[in-house]
């Protein structure tokens, strides 16, 4: 491992005489794996086999990006984000710090595609955000123009078709709310007075209304 690490190190170093790419050599990029010029990737980030990312993205610290993975152009990525194999974040997502890519979810950025009569270039993409730490399950699909609340947990082949609230869990086709979860994932129940405190953490919650707040 620290001998991969160390080729890898290398072999962006040699990227780096012959491209402009800002990647830096305190991160992990296999070598079968593709990083366009002008990508800023964060110190101790891994870039898995057979990966692409593309110019612009910027990738924060600590990020773990799997196999046959596609950053698109200009994507941001906070720190510590893990996305699992088989992922495309496509231009217009933007994943705040510790969010979760489960194996093949699914991002979107055009909301009618249309071969015939194609719509290329950010004027076209609708936004996605994933608020922070937010956990999205295997083979999910977030469809564009969406945001998810922060650390809301998407369950495994959920179609999220609506703006996700904060520590909501969802799940189905469409994604329907079913409960709420705490910061480290546990189920939370609230009360009648809309207090909850999570069985694993101890961390406490009220529900005001349809929102949670972290007390
Ligand atoms: C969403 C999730 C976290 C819920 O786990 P949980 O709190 O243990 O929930 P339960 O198993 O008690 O299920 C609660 C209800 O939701 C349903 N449900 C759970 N996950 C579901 C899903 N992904 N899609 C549709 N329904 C789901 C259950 O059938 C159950 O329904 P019921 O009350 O009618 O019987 C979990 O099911 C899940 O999808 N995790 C993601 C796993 C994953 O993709 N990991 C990626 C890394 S390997
Ligand atoms: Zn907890």
């Amino acid at each position: 491992m620290e001998n991969n690490i160390k080729k890898a190190e290398e072999k962006i170093a040699d990227k780096e005489k012959t491209h402009s790419s800002s990647v830096m050599s305190h991160c992990f990029v296999h070598e079968s794996a593709y990083v366009d010029d002008d990508v800023q990737i964060g110190s101790g980030t891994k870039v898995w086999h057979f990966s692409h990312i593309q110019s612009g993205a910027i990738i924060g610290e600590k990020c773990s990006i799997g196999q046959n993975v596609n950053i698109g152009n200009n994507v941001k990525i906070g720190n510590g984000v893990k996305i699992q194999n088989n992922v495309s974040v496509y231009e217009g997502v933007e994943l705040e710090d510790y969010v979760f890519c489960g194996p093949s979810m699914v991002f979107t950025n055009v909301l009618d595609p249309r071969s015939e009569f194609p719509q290329r270039g950010s004027k076209f993409y609708h936004r996605t955000l994933v608020k922070k730490s937010a956990s999205i399950g295997a083979n999910a699909t977030i469809i564009c123009g969406n945001t998810i609340g922060k650390y809301a947990m998407i369950g495994a082949g959920s179609v999220v078709t609506k703006d996700v609230p904060d520590f909501a869990m969802m799940v189905g086709v469409p994604a329907k709310q079913i409960g709420w979860v705490c910061e480290c994932a546990q189920r939370l129940s609230f009360d009648d007075a809309g207090n909850a405190t999570c069985k694993k953490c101890t961390k406490t919650y009220q529900l005001k209304g349809s929102e949670v707040i972290r007390l």
